[in-house]
């Protein structure tokens, strides 16, 4: 990091969602954002703000979790120094699957962190992971959780995005099993929080779109994205593991596989592994 960078990390970290509301008024629309401090996960928050008919694109945001989710249980370890904020989405009745939201929002800020970077004249290389994580080639750079509620048959998804922006700390890589990166060490850029939010949530509500629209686009960019098909991989899943080379994701956002023993579809897994070519 050169040293203006370095002076600037404080203040690029702070997050002012009277700004953030501001800026997406004019691009976009009038959404509620909430930032604090701490939260104990901001998914339970918007879970609760959910349950009391909150509109759809609130947005709940803090500068450190502590009990961060992450999926299949596990914590997602949250320090100061990432970014950890969930969004309301209200699909109602719909016909695109409700599973397939997770890959959307894995879309939207794989290309948001592309268009970031650029915007700050430099580039980056994420590809994304299935269901949903955000990879560089030094690990894993965000996670998304995604929980859903229906009512009536109307869907709702919160929808939660961690990602690492300052390099995390020995003591914390300790916990985590995964190798991880962060915005910082991937390309030494004028990065900010409150940027990286608003150009997640303006990706993100042009792939919604797509996803209400065609969420066979949605499909086939997502499997570009991650640099996957016709790659051979082991899946571990129920019934598993699985190995055979990546055909595509199906309707329902499931990976399909085509293996020794035909073509199957997994729908849930506990872990990738990649055979390195
Ligand atoms: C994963 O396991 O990869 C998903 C991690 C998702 C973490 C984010 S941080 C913001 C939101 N609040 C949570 O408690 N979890 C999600």
């Amino acid at each position: 990091m050169n040293e203006t960078n370095q002076q600037n990390t404080d203040s690029n970290l702070l997050v002012d969602p009277s700004r953030i509301e501001a800026v997406l008024k004019h691009l976009l629309r009038s959404i509620n954002v909430h930032w604090k401090e701490s939260s104990e996960s901001t998914n339970r928050d918007l879970l609760h703000l959910a349950e009391q008919d909150a509109p759809g694109w609130t947005v709940v945001g803090a500068d450190s979790q502590t009990g961060g989710r992450g999926r299949h249980s596990r914590a997602w370890v949250s320090p100061f120094g990432g970014l950890y904020f969930s969004i309301l989405l209200r699909c109602g009745v719909t016909e695109s699957p409700v599973t397939l939201l997770p890959l959307t929002v894995g879309l939207a800020v794989y290309r948001a962190l592309i268009d970031e970077a650029r915007q700050r004249g430099g580039e980056i290389h994420p590809r994304l992971k299935w269901p949903n994580d955000i990879l560089t080639e030094n690990g894993k750079l965000a996670g998304i959780l995604c929980e859903a509620i229906e009512e009536n048959g109307n869907w709702s998804v919160i929808a939660g995005i961690g990602m690492n922006i300052l390099p995390l700390s020995r003591e914390v890589r300790r916990l985590i099993p995964d190798e991880v990166t962060s915005l910082v060490e991937e390309a030494d850029l004028d990065w900010t929080k409150s940027g990286m939010v608003v150009s997640i949530l303006r990706c993100l509500e042009e792939e919604v779109e797509q996803w209400h629209q065609n969420p066979e686009d949605i499909r086939e960019r997502w499997i570009i994205a991650s640099g996957m098909k016709d790659r051979e991989i082991t899946v571990k899943a129920t019934g598993g593991p699985f190995t055979g080379k990546v055909q595509g994701i199906n309707h329902n956002g499931g990976l399909v596989l085509s293996t020794p023993r035909g073509i199957i579809e997994i729908n849930s897994a506990e872990g990738i592994k990649e055979k390195h070519v």
